[in-house]
Formats: C-alpha cells, structure tokens, sequence
C-alpha cells in the first residue's frame, strides 16, 4: 500500500514538475523549422491563416524534398500563432484531373462564405512546367475536414488561365479572387464561380498577390516574378478595389528581399480594442521544400496610408485580445556547446565555422530541452544536414537546413523541439547542394556553391 501511494505521489510529483519546468515556446520566429504537435515540421506553404470560433486555421501546400508535384494541403490549428496542432490533410491528390498525379497544387486560400456557410478553398493547379495554369476550388462544411475537390472555377463557362492567386473579403461578405499580374474577380453569392471582373491586368510581373483593408483602405501586396527566389515586394493603394489603385513602392527596405521572403497573406487579427495585421510569407528553398523552406511573418506598421515592415523581428508574440503585439527577448542560452569536434576541411574565421566539403561534419554535445543552432547566410551559402542524437545515440531529429541569403545575414537557423531535458548532440553536415531554380525561360536563380557557416550553439534548459 505505501508503496503505491509513494508511486503516485511521485508520478504525481513527475507530472507536476514536467508541467513547471516544459519550456513552451511562446514567440513566433522567422526562417526556422516550426514543429507541430507531434514533433513533424509545420508542412503548409503558401499558406493562409483563417480565423474561426477564436481558433487559428492554417492551411497550405505539403512539400517534399523530391520535387514540386502536388501532394496535398495541410491544415494545423493554434490559438497563439506559435503552438500548432495537425489537423488533417484537408485535400489530398485527386485520382485524376486537375490535382491529380502529377500536377502542382499551390496557394490555397480558404474563406467561408456567408451565403451558404460553406468554406470554400481556391488554388492554382498546373502541369510541373507550370505550363497549364487553372484555377480550381474544393469545399467543406467544416473548417478542418475533408474538402470535396469541384474542379474548375469558372467565369461565364470558361475557364480562368491564371496561376499565383489569394482571395479577399471584404466586409460586405463579398468575396474577391485576386490573381498575379493585377486581376481581381469578383465571386459569385455561394463562391463557386467568377460573376465579374474588377480590374484586369493592371500590374504586369507581379506575382504571389496579398490583399487586406484597413480603416476603408485596401492595400494590394506583389511580389516579382523571380520563380522561387526572394525578391523586394512591393504594394499599391486604393480605397475602391475597382481602383484607381496607386503604387506606393517597398514593403521592407530596399535590398532585404522583403526580409527574406514572399509574400503569401496578410492575416487580421481583431479585436474591440483593434486590429494589427501580420505579414506571412514564404523563405522558400527549391528543391529541398519540405524540410528546408520555412516562414517569415512579421507585424504590420500600418500608418496614413502605408503598410511596412520597416524592421526584421527575430521574435515577437502576438496579444491577442489587445491585436497588438510585442517583441520577445530570447531565451536561448548560447555558448553552451561541449565536446566540440570536426571531420572534414573546415575554415575557422573570426566568427565561427565555415565549409564547403561535402560531407564535413561538425559536432557538438548539449544539454537541455531544446538545442539551437546559428548561423551565417551568404549569397554563397548551401545546405546543411543537421541530425541530433540523445545520450544512447537514437537519432530525435533529421532535417535540412538552408543558409542561402542573398545578403549577409546572421542568426537562429534551428531550435529543436521539446525533448527530454537530457545530453544531446548535434552534428551539421555540409551537403555539397544548394537552392536554386529557374525560371521558364532558363533564368538561374539562387545559390552557387555550398558554404555552411556556424557561429554557435544554444539550448533551453
Ligand atoms: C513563384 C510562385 C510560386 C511558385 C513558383 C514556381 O514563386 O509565386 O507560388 O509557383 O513561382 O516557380
């Protein structure tokens, strides 16, 4: 008997200190791997966030590290924008037809229409030489189920040859489909087909459009046309949709490739005292997507006209019920490595590491919670393989993590997920690739060569 009553109180005892001493990451970084509920990398690109019942719904595309053909949209729930939990795979390969094997699958955005209740998702669907650009849509009577895929939108019976798209709606309930080169449509009541268009064509190269309203005016977000490479986004600025629209110039200062990324969505968060607005966008890193492309979403300035992200927050947590926000101090403890070792050529510079040998390695045990890695991007900069072991050398966690920047940049490149507070040790491979694309008409994009550049490692207690 007093054994079991010690039993319990020390599982009591256990389960009470584990619920202490957890560290819950509660701030949203940029341009790192986020981990869901199960430890997975946060898998939905070109994502779009949708807020329903007080929960946030994210959705976006599933990458591999193969290739870009569809393999179908995810949807993760949070309500701080930090902490996700996988909800499903909302929309899966279709066994023909538009999404079916073999084609690409990108940008869906979801709004539940007011008319029928409806949540309706739209998104670009082509062949893999994005040579049969169509705009197709699914539905669902529940946020996070299974979308029945209806194939083609339509306007007047014909079909929409458009390919990067977002949608909008306005407080009227009146939904919007906004397409590259400057194209609004508006919906039909039930948001299953086109009934007009609004503005045809007005910005030539413009690419991954993002629209949002704030107090009466909208503000219409593109990117270039540059494949998957970053490039300065930029924004017009209208108080009807149907124009006239002005050009207003950056979003982020000249040269920071809009801190990184492209824009994807532009997600409100309202509430009686305010909104504040959040910038998400895409770090994307052909052809290692699925493990290596991560997420950049930064607060919105918003003021007389103008939206900006004049500078970069390395981590800042959203307050919800004020829609404000503010900038997190980190609570990454640095300088913490052990046993630090290395095979292979590497070049020790006033900073840290550097290498580009295939296959050299670097190493390094940590205690904690949580190991974190930083380092340097460079115009030059390629892939690392970063594998971290626990005490009896099982392996916890395999991913690829890209350091190509097109300007120098240094800082957090991966924090682990929660483990068992235990010795870890962190091994970075130089792979020898790097992220690249071209555009149709052959245009090399990207990195040229594979540098690897650490500077340090941290943890969390
Ligand atoms: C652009 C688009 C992406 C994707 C890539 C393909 O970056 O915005 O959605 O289609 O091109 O190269």
């Amino acid at each position: 008997m007093r054994k079991i009553v010690l039993g319990l109180f020390l599982s009591l005892l256990a389960g009470l200190m584990s619920c202490v001493s957890v560290p819950k990451n509660d701030a949203v970084i940029s341009g790192i791997a986020w981990w869901d509920n199960n430890g997975e990398e946060v898998n939905a690109h070109a994502s779009c966030v949708v807020e329903d019942n007080g929960v946030f719904y994210l959705f976006g595309e599933a990458h591999t590290d193969d290739n870009n053909e569809y393999t179908g949209i995810n949807c993760y729930s949070s309500t701080d924008l930090v902490n996700w939990t996988f909800e499903n795979k909302v929309l899966g390969v279709q066994p023909d037809g538009l999404l079916g094997p073999g084609r690409v699958g990108e940008r869906a955005k979801v709004m539940k229409c007011p008319s029928t209740g409806e949540y309706v998702m739209f998104m670009h669907t082509d062949d893999m030489k994005y040579m049969d650009p169509h705009v197709g849509y699914a539905v669902c009577d529940r946020i996070d189920g299974d979308y029945k895929f209806m194939g083609e939108l339509k306007y007047k019976d014909s079909y929409i040859r458009r390919w990067d798209l977002s949608v909008f709606q306005d407080q009227d309930g009146t939904g919007y489909l906004l397409t590259h080169e400057g194209n609004i449509y508006r919906l039909a009541e039930d948001y299953r087909s086109v009934d007009s268009i609004l503005v045809e064509e007005l910005v030539p190269g413009g690419e991954a459009p993002v629209m949002l309203k704030d107090k009466g005016r909208y503000y219409w977000i593109f990117s270039e046309k540059t494949s998957w490479e970053r490039n300065n986004n930029y924004y017009l600025s209208a108080t009807s949709l149907a124009g006239p629209w002005e050009r207003k110039g950056l979003l982020c200062p000249e040269g920071k490739t809009t801190w990184n990324s492209q824009s994807a969505f532009a997600l409100p968060v309202v509430s009686g005292v305010d909104t504040m607005y959040v910038y998400m966008g895409d770090r994307w890193s052909y052809p290692k997507q699925g493990s290596a492309a991560t997420y950049v979403w930064q607060p919105l300035t918003i003021g007389d006209g103008e939206i900006s992200i004049p500078e970069y927050q390395s981590a800042w947590r959203l307050d919800k019920e004020s829609a404000t926000w503010e900038a997190v101090e980190s609570n990454i403890k640095r300088g913490v490595a052990s046993s630090v070792f290395s095979v292979g050529e590497w070049e020790l510079t006033d900073k840290g590491f550097r290498s580009k040998e295939a296959g050299a390695r670097l190493s390094a045990t940590i205690k904690g919670r949580q190991v974190a890695l930083y380092g340097i991007s460079e115009p030059h900069s390629g892939y690392a393989k970063v594998t971290i072991r626990d005490n009896k050398g099982v392996e916890v966690l395999s991913t690829v993590v890209d350091f190509y920047s097109q300007y120098r940049t240094e800082g957090l490149k991966l924090l682990s997920p929660v483990l068992p507070k235990g010795k870890y040790q962190i091994t970075v491979e130089v792979l020898g690739t790097w992220a690249e694309s071209y555009t149709k008409s052959g245009k090399h994009f990207g990195s040229d060569d594979s540098y690897v550049y650490i500077t340090d490692f941290g943890s969390i207690k």
